[in-house]
């Protein structure tokens, strides 16, 4: 069992970093793509299943001059409690701050918050360490579940595990599946192959690229 797995949450406060850079609607800023919130649900399930609680950090588009209306991550809010069976979401309007963590402080077993974009901050972009410190101080364990954002160094995803110690720092259900699918292909896979690694605008045009690369063995996508 992966050390994830093993984990008892019973009392801890974890926070996730997930990556819930979805598609919004211009207009309504309905969700129109929610895979990604999906992916992260198993993980979260987990740890409200075991009697912990959760907390959730994302970045959402690509804000240049702090908060913005259109990049918050206020708009996953409902999708998120109905993904959950209804749990309620709390929301901190601020990823750091007073407000958030009393509420992270104050929050009990079962419960889940959701922080507010973190690049409204330049520092998380940037990997500033005192950012990440200030992160790690809302939660007992980090789990990193971002799998979308795994080739960012930045602040959430790389350098504010540095604020755990080892048993207290892992990746979640879906970062162990993107890995464990990587390493079949690259440990078990007979050679030569080629692997096609990419997000959805690879997936999107995968069908394209299965006639095209007939000799591919195996195609991962991330
Ligand atoms: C993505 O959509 O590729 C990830 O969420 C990372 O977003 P970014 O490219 O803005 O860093």
């Amino acid at each position: 069992m992966s050390k994830f797995s093993n984990y008892n949450f019973t009392g801890k406060k974890a926070l996730i970093r997930v990556d819930f850079n979805v598609p919004l609607d211009k207009a309504t800023y309905a969700i129109t793509d929610d895979t990604r919130i999906k992916a992260a649900i198993p993980t979260i399930k987990k740890i409200l299943n075991d009697g912990g609680s959760v907390i959730l950090m994302s970045h959402l588009g690509r804000p240049k001059e702090g908060p913005e209306e259109k990049s918050s991550l206020k708009h996953v809010i409902n999708h998120l409690s109905q993904l959950l069976g209804g749990t309620t979401v709390l929301f901190a309007n601020d990823c750091i701050g007073e407000q958030a963590y009393l509420t992270a402080g104050m929050l009990r077993a079962g419960e889940v918050l959701l922080l507010e974009n973190l690049r409204f901050y330049k520092e998380e972009e940037k990997g500033y360490e005192a950012f990440s410190e200030k992160l790690s101080k809302l939660g007992d364990v980090y789990i990193n579940d971002a799998f979308g954002t795994a080739h960012r160094a930045h602040a959430s995803t790389a350098v504010i595990a540095k604020f755990f110690t080892p048993e207290n720092r892992m990746f979640g259900l879906l970062m162990e599946g993107e890995v464990a699918a990587a390493e079949k292909v690259l440990l078990k896979a007979e050679k030569p192959f080629t692997a096609i690694i990419g997000g959805a605008k690879v997936s999107d045009k995968i069908l394209i690229l299965e006639n095209l690369l007939e000799r591919a063995t195996d195609i991962i996508i991330g």
